[in-house]
């Protein structure tokens, strides 16, 4: 979310710049604060009316205004802001930037700033895979600069190849990842995050399962790749997938194949999450061929392996364990009972007798209680939120 950051939006001359407009709303819709700075070229494109009422904000383009003398700031506004993102960037600015020309306000700003820098570039197919625009790309690359690589598709020239801009959603979400690795230490950290239901087969077509959905263990995943790190998601069988590169997901069905994957990823992890609602019994043998109806039957159940405990075993002193209760009843004495027993670093109750908590909702409704005996309560929200906010306690427990 970019509630709250304050982003630079560079606009160049581009067809694409109307997309920027898509860019612009949907960082404000999330809560964030824009000014748009446009080159000359860009204004042919897209009106400063549409970007400045969108943003909110005047838009700039020259380095003052002539009806009445009033300074933009370049060096002011590179220093107020979070995140400068140039969508489109055309070859032309790019050149530029990669060779230090300040010849308008926006690479005047580019060059003023401190903050992370993100380009879109977006230009003609042979443009974009000429030399000289691929080795500017790569030195903004080295000096930092974060690249949204152009789609393939059909171009305004009528081509079709690599050089439309990234559709806005995805610049927005750049601009997310690249500010949410500001200030973690979870950067490069392997970190493995159970998720989902497990289903124990009774025959080869029936199985006992649960109503879990996989949202907030996937939510979590999300959160911690988009902070950086590598994610281990040991999965049982849901109906979402993974969004994000650095999450490598392991499917598996059964609590037993569950329980051999985390015994396999947890010694190479900096820590786990343990959110799976694991089956507690499973049946004591699984049929080979599909069982007959019949008047009454009896399945006997076994213990399935306790996964949380058993990493709970293996934890080393460098290693963090967090784990979930969902729970009816009493629900305070039996999360801190299950935080003692799995030798959990935190557990995260949530409460059946909350409206919006637990499973298959899109909200969540935690507590967090730590070892130390702090306990948080948080209020009902989005599970992306809930998982920001067990990332955030997570931060607690890495030192290195
Ligand atoms: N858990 C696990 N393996 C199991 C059972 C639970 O890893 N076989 C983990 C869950 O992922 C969760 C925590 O342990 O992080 C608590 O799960 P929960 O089902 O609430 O607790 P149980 O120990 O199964 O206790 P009960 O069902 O009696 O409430």
């Amino acid at each position: 979310m970019l509630k709250g950051k304050k982003i630079i939006v560079g606009v160049c001359g581009g067809i694409a710049a109307y997309k920027t407009a898509y860019l612009v709303r949907e960082i404000v819709k999330q809560g964030g604060e824009v000014r748009v700075v446009m080159t000359q070229m860009a204004k042919q494109f897209i009106t400063p009316l549409t970007m400045a009422t969108l943003s909110k904000n005047p838009i700039m383009v020259d380095f003052f205004d002539p009806e009445n003398g009033a300074w933009n700031s370049h060096v002011g506004l590179g220093t107020w802001a979070d995140a400068m993102v140039i969508a489109p960037a055309t070859a032309n600015t790019i050149a530029k930037m990669a060779n230090g020309i300040a010849d308008n306000l926006l690479l005047t700003t580019y060059l003023s700033a401190r903050c992370p820098i993100i380009i879109a570039p977006a230009m003609d197919l042979d443009m974009y895979a000429h030399p000289a625009t691929q080795q500017n790309i790569d030195l903004l690359k080295q000096r930092g600069v974060v690249v949204v690589d152009p789609d393939a598709g059909e171009l305004a020239s009528g081509l079709s190849g690599k050089g439309r801009m990234a559709e806005p959603e995805s610049i927005a979400e750049t601009i997310d990842d690249v500010l949410a690795q500001i200030d973690t230490k979870l950067k490069g950290k392997r970190i493995m995050v159970t998720a989902g239901p497990t289903y124990e087969r009774i025959d080869p077509v029936r199985f006992i399962g649960n109503y879990s959905s996989g949202k907030m263990g996937y939510a979590i995943a999300e959160e911690l790749a988009k902070r950086g790190a590598i994610v281990e998601l040991i999965s049982g069988p849901v109906k979402i997938a993974a969004k994000r590169k650095n999450i490598i997901v392991t499917k598996t069905e059964s609590a037993a194949e569950m329980y051999a994957a985390a015994c396999e990823i947890f010694p190479k992890c900096k820590g786990a999450i343990m959110s799976a609602a694991v089956a507690d019994f499973t049946p004591s043998q699984c049929a080979d061929s599909k069982i007959k109806n019949k008047q009454t039957m009896q399945i006997t159940l076994v213990p399935t392996p306790d996964i949380a405990a058993a990493m709970g075993k293996m934890k080393q002193k460098t290693q963090f364990l967090v784990g979930f209760a969902l729970e009816t009843d009493h629900e305070e004495i039996n999360a801190l009972e299950k935080l003692q027993k799995k030798n959990l670093d935190f557990i995260v109750l949530n409460s059946l007798r909350d409206a919006g908590a637990g499973f298959m909702t899109d909200t969540n409704k935690v507590t967090i209680y730590h070892r130390d005996g702090v306990h948080i309560a948080y209020e009902l929200k989005p599970k992306a939120e809930v998982a920001s906010d067990i990332v955030n306690s997570i931060e607690r427990y890495i030192n290195d």
